[in-house]
């Protein structure tokens, strides 16, 4: 039997570009100012900041070690450096994949639906009021299900000529845009007082868990951590590259993305004085006051919003694309499938379990809180725990394609101790939180 190669990135845009297509998505629009407006404003943003910089920097390259170094998907890496006990870690990364696509790419469908209203016909003022109608039921369902199609036919094309051309030519596409609705959002009326809402710290607001916990589980969220996809992408790099410097450009194209979508949202939300709408924000904020600020600016409101959906709908692709490509990967690697039908089948397979969160935005909203807090967080620590104490020599991995530099013992120090006893600290609420929500669903 022969064995093809593995296909490789063409080029280190290549895969700079799909790991920050990865990376930027409804994460940094959707979740990223929901939270924020729940978590009372930039005090959230520098709590995130400073977990992105210490948590998910290290574990960034962490799993960008792993991932090269045995050029493998996710539960075969983990079996390679750590032996067959670290499989079901492996199982419980592919089955973080499922999860979180089968409800983002019910949240893309939204997304997809608004698009659509809004460049054939134009909000009108009573949009906001029919959110419940557009994100739950058969019409979701559907919009998921043709999200999904063209995640899966996207990830059928391979690595080249699917993933890496598609995020060439999206993701520069994306930051034109939101930079350019950031400079326009800066001329509206209410722009300052959107500013200060964003801005103004009050450290006061830091002083709680669940805080801290928000803030982590959007750190990992946000940067595609915790479950394999960062490591599933650096799978396909040769070993000639710095990936420490890859790191630090996609986490830093990753919070530049999410700061600039908060200077387009809150402005725009002040503007037309909709923020008592943000204050009782939940899942669905960024689709309930948008829209209808979009409806209260006319002509301009259109061309603005066409926009701002046409940024989420990439964002979302070229996110979900990473998702689907961690199953689609490991079937290939593991059940020996053709990637063609595992793309065709898992995808098949992640819409039929998006169901529920299509038919119900709190059963999506506590979905989201499971695969973050219990997956992500969980998948996180795990790993950093497994690169630090388990494989044998990750800095002689990093050290391939970055020679010369010497602080590298930091990096392993630091996910031998800070980074597992910090996340520990931050799932001692994370899992009592979430179980209180499965509970509260139940009830209600
Ligand atoms: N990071 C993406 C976003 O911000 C979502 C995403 C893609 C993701 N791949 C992931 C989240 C893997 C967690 C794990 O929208």
């Amino acid at each position: 039997m022969s064995i093809k190669p593995r296909e490789h990135w063409s080029s280190r845009t290549g895969f700079v570009m799909a790991a920050v297509g990865s990376a930027v998505g409804l994460g940094n629009m959707w979740r990223f100012s929901y939270l924020t407006a729940e978590n009372g404003g930039a005090a959230f943003v520098v709590l995130y900041l400073v977990v992105t910089l210490l948590v998910g920097l290290p574990i960034l390259l962490a799993e960008l070690v792993v991932g090269r170094g045995s050029q493998r998907s996710p539960i075969r890496a983990l079996v390679h450096f750590g032996g067959r006990a670290w499989t079901p870690l492996g199982f419980v990364f592919v089955a973080a994949g499922f999860l979180i696509l089968s409800y983002y790419s019910v949240i893309a469908g939204w997304t997809l639906r608004y698009a659509g209203i809004v460049l054939f016909s134009g909000f009108d003022a009573t949009i906001a009021d029919r959110f419940e109608d557009v994100a739950s039921g058969w019409d979701a369902f559907a919009f998921h299900l043709l999200f999904m199609a063209v995640t899966v036919a996207i990830v059928a094309g391979g690595i080249k000529s699917g993933i890496e051309r598609s995020a060439i030519v999206l993701i520069p596409a994306l930051v034109l845009i939101v930079c350019g609705l950031a400079l326009y959002a800066a001329t509206l009326d209410g722009a300052t007082q959107g500013y200060a809402y964003y801005l103004d710290t009050d450290f006061s607001k830091i002083r709680s868990l669940r805080v801290l916990k928000d803030a982590t589980g959007q750190a990992f969220f946000s940067l595609s951590l915790g479950m394999g996809a960062m490591l599933t992408y650096a799978s396909y790099l040769g070993r000639d590259h710095h990936l420490p410097n890859e790191s630090v450009v996609i986490a830093s194209a990753d919070m530049a993305i999410a700061f600039i979508a908060g200077l387009v949202v809150f402005p725009l939300i002040f503007a037309l004085g909709l923020s008592d709408e943000v204050g009782g924000s939940t899942v669905g904020a960024l689709f309930i006051t948008l829209p209808h600020a979009f409806a209260g600016m006319g002509a301009i409101g259109r061309v603005v919003g066409i926009l701002f959906f046409a940024a989420l709908i990439v964002g979302a692709l070229t996110s979900a694309i990473s998702l689907l490509e961690v199953v689609v990967a490991s079937a290939i690697d593991g059940l020996g499938w053709s990637r063609h039908r595992a793309a065709w089948v898992m995808g098949i397979a992640i819409a039929v379990l998006g169901a529920p969160s299509a038919w119900s935005t709190e059963v999506l909203g506590v979905i989201d809180q499971i695969a973050n807090n219990l997956f992500l967080l969980g998948g996180g620590l795990a790993l950093a725990l497994f690169v630090g104490w388990v494989m044998k020599d990750p800095i002689a991995e990093v050290r391939a394609g970055a020679e010369g530099i010497r602080w590298f013992f930091l990096w392993r120090t630091f996910l031998r101790f800070a980074v597992p006893v910090g996340l520990g600290f931050v799932l001692l609420q994370a899992v009592p939180d979430t179980w209180n929500a499965v509970v509260k669903l139940f009830e209600s």
